[in-house]
């Protein structure tokens, strides 16, 4: 982690106990149903804050720490807020064929950011997908939410400075 890199606090929202506990109620019923209600946690409140754990723990009668482990080891969950902007590079096979690990490497030095990494001041996050499907165009990078096939730390620069 570089210095310019903090891991964000989070602060309570309020309403939020409220809101998990809503979607985890909507959701409890559904086969294995604790990933799904994360994962629809992080899609409607963009990451699993550490408050969210005992709430969801509570509907699905499950202990906190089998919650918090579940949110620990998958790296899909997002346990503090995103930045402004979000950039994922694929690192899966095919795109590291064609350069992927050069343009992570790139993206690191340029933002100060590891990967699962955001900036100080919240403006971006940095992350590793495997996989957008796009691999006959990599190397493929998602930033916020507009995928981009073919990227050179080049382009990436010129897309990153594109106004968002
Ligand atoms: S391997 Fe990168 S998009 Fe499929």
């Amino acid at each position: 982690m570089t210095s310019e890199v903090v891991a964000a606090a989070s602060v309570p929202v309020p309403g939020r106990a409220q809101r998990v506990r809503e979607i985890a109620t909507d959701l409890r019923g559904l086969r294995g149903a604790l990933i799904p209600i994360l994962h629809a946690i992080q899609e409607e409140l963009e990451y699993v804050d550490q408050g969210d754990i005992p709430v969801v723990a509570d509907v699905l009668n499950l202990a906190v720490a089998e919650v918090h482990g579940v949110v620990t080891f998958y790296k899909d969950f997002r346990r503090t807020p995103a930045g402004r902007t979000t950039v994922a590079i694929c690192q899966a096979e095919a795109c590291r064929s064609v350069g992927a690990v050069e343009l992570a490497e790139h993206a690191k030095r340029t933002t100060g950011c590891g990967l699962g990494e955001t900036t100080y001041d919240g403006r971006l996050t940095l992350d590793e997908v495997f996989c957008f499907g796009n691999c006959a165009l990599g190397p493929a990078v998602q930033v916020s939410g507009k995928l981009h096939g073919r990227v050179t730390p080049a382009r990436l620069d010129a897309i990153l400075g594109e106004p968002r």
